[in-house]
């Protein structure tokens, strides 16, 4: 284990959205798309997952994008560069599965997007022709468009409200890029709800769709069972088996109940988070 994650550099780049570059020189030397660490701010936080956006194995740093949903998250966005995770674990799951499959799609909503990143940056690279659909709740929630754009062969954006893009969901793009060419394969990542359309969308079609799951993990390494997931009947750890998965297996709803199960804790660290902030 690397012996201190210093924080190196922190953006914002979305209403409660960072960039972090972090210095773990040994994730960064074994990192693939679509692979993740599991992070704790401070030695009494809880563990979260958060996937490696990108890894300069030179520099010996990963970027990390975080957005500020609860206790934990918070805490970590409001962390300054010169100061250190008390661990990062990784990396950890399984790389994506990257080959020259023919024209891909990416679909990402929210922080999705810097679960996809990584993986449209290894489909091109492996020769693919790659589409990027970003989408948001509005321009100012759409984050790393650029990074999509240096990567993709073309990227479509939507937004809720119309101000940028397609007004609608990223499945309203999605519907038209599949009924207007030959789609050999999606992957997507946001929330559940997305996924799940996303997957029923293009199963009419019989496209091979990966989506990047988003359990509840402790751990991160097979042992604690928290990550379970329902797969094709079968019962999966998101965090060995995993995060991707066949989306047209997943049982979406149970994953949706189980990532429920904890809302009323969670509402107690997100008062506690913002009583530190505050004081
Ligand atoms: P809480 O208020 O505790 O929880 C808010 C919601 O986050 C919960 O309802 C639940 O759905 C989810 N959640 C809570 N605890 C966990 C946990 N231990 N593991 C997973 N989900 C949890 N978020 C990012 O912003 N950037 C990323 O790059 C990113 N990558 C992820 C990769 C993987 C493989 C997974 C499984 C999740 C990823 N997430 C990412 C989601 C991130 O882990 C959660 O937003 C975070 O754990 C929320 O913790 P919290 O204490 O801030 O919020
Ligand atoms: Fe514990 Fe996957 S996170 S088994
Ligand atoms: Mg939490």
């Amino acid at each position: 284990m690397d012996a201190r994650f210093t924080i190196h550099e922190t953006t914002d780049i979305g209403p409660d959205i960072a960039r972090l570059v972090v210095d773990a020189p040994r994730v960064a030397r074994h990192a693939r798309a679509g692979q993740f660490v599991i992070v704790r701010p401070s030695a009494d936080s809880e563990r979260i997952p958060l996937t490696i956006c990108d890894a300069d194995p030179v520099a010996g740093t990963i970027t990390l994008v975080v957005q500020a949903i609860g206790g934990t998250t918070i805490e970590i966005n409001a962390m300054n560069e010169g100061s250190s995770f008390s661990d990062v674990l990784g990396p950890l799951g399984l790389p994506t599965e990257i080959e020259h499959f023919g024209t891909c799609v990416v679909v990402a909503g929210g922080v999705g997007v810097a679960i996809v990143l990584p993986v449209a940056k290894a489909l091109a690279d492996a020769g693919n022709r790659v589409t990027g659909i970003v989408g948001a709740r509005d321009a100012d929630h759409l984050i790393l468009v650029d990074e999509m754009r240096d990567v993709c062969d073309e990227v479509l954006l939507a937004t809720e409200d119309g101000s940028v893009g397609a007004t609608g969901f990223v499945t309203d793009v999605l519907d038209v890029v599949v009924g207007s060419k030959d789609v050999d394969r999606v992957l997507t990542a946001g929330p559940i709800p997305m996924m799940s359309a996303v997957a029923e969308l293009t199963r009419p079609y019989g496209i091979r769709t990966i989506a990047s799951l988003n359990p509840i993990m402790v751990d991160g390494t097979g042992m604690c069972g928290g990550c379970r997931v329902t797969v094709g009947g079968e019962t999966l750890f998101a965090c060995i088996d995993g995060p991707e998965f066949d989306a047209h297996a997943v049982d979406f709803p149970s994953l949706q109940k189980r990532n429920e199960a904890y809302r009323s804790f969670e509402a107690c660290r997100l008062e506690d988070a913002r009583e530190v902030l505050d004081a």
